[in-house]
């Protein structure tokens, strides 16, 4: 074990870089990580943007949802990541309930930023969350909007399943996906929706999207680490790849994901819906 000594590569990412990024179609790479070890491993890799997403409370944690997580679990984890990252755009979830109403979500966006290092929050929805969006990004708090399979709302939507797939839901999302765009988001995560979907609202809003079981046409593409290495328990989501398979290290898997996303050939037609 040697000391955290990390180096940068490359200058660091920001957000109206990655706002550039789209303009110039550039694809954006991003993956989850949640420790300073495999952070490095991704910074190195030339990962953009690292997401320290909820989703620890399931891969870390060994929990059935992403509800427990609390907001000291991710300011712990966010640290850690941070410390591992020299480059890449560091962004944290915010748990449950951390952002219902403005007071709160300022309180501990502004706790992920100062004590995690963060550069950016993420939060789930639209509706009821796009009064917290509008404060904290008039606070200079860049925000990440997350629609479509929002895993928060999983007890609402009776389980993990694709989201925006009759006329009327759709219609929906991509109302919520301009009304997150106006309200200041800089960033969309768009998760377990039809392909031709993402592509509408991708060409519809101002900010990147990355996309997740959301097609290749999104701007950009996010994996949770542990699923494109193979190592999360269970069946692998139909809109994951394991990159790690007859590769011979985690770097070699990180860059191959990389590479993949900004040819486009990842996500294949099999990893859509
Ligand atoms: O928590 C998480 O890892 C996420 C990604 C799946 C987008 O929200």
């Amino acid at each position: 074990m040697s000391a955290n000594t990390k180096t940068a590569t490359r200058a660091a990412m920001t957000v109206p870089q990655l706002h550039a990024m789209k303009d110039r179609g550039e694809k954006i790479v991003m993956l989850t990580a949640y420790d300073a070890s495999f952070a490095a491993q991704c910074d190195v890799a030339g990962v953009d943007a690292l997401l320290v997403g909820d989703s620890l409370g399931m891969v870390v944690q060994g929990r059935d949802s992403t509800l427990p997580v609390s907001v000291d679990d991710m300011v712990y984890h966010t640290a850690a990541v941070a410390r591992g990252v020299a480059s890449a755009l560091l962004i944290a979830d915010m748990p449950f309930m951390s952002y219902c109403n403005v007071d709160t979500a300022l309180r501990n966006a502004g706790r992920l930023l100062a004590e995690g290092g963060a550069a950016m929050v993420k939060l789930e929805g639209a509706g009821f969350a796009l009064d917290a969006i509008r404060a904290l990004a008039q606070h200079a708090i860049p925000v990440c909007a997350h629609l479509g399979l929002t895993p928060q709302s999983v007890h609402k939507f009776g389980g993990y399943r694709v989201q925006g797939k009759s006329r009327d839901a759709a219609a929906q999302l991509e109302a919520d996906a301009r009304a997150v765009a106006d309200a200041g988001a800089d960033l969309l995560v768009l998760e377990c929706v039809p392909a031709t979907l993402a592509r509408r609202i991708t060409a519809q809003v101002p900010i990147p999207t990355i996309g997740i079981g959301a097609g290749a046409d999104c701007d950009g593409q996010v994996l949770v680490l542990y699923d494109m290495l193979g190592i999360t328990p269970g069946k692998r989501p139909k809109f994951s790849k394991d990159f790690l398979a007859g590769r011979g290290s985690i770097g070699a898997a990180i860059r191959a994901y990389a590479q993949a996303v900004r040819e486009g050939s990842f996500p294949a037609a099999e990893h859509a819906f």
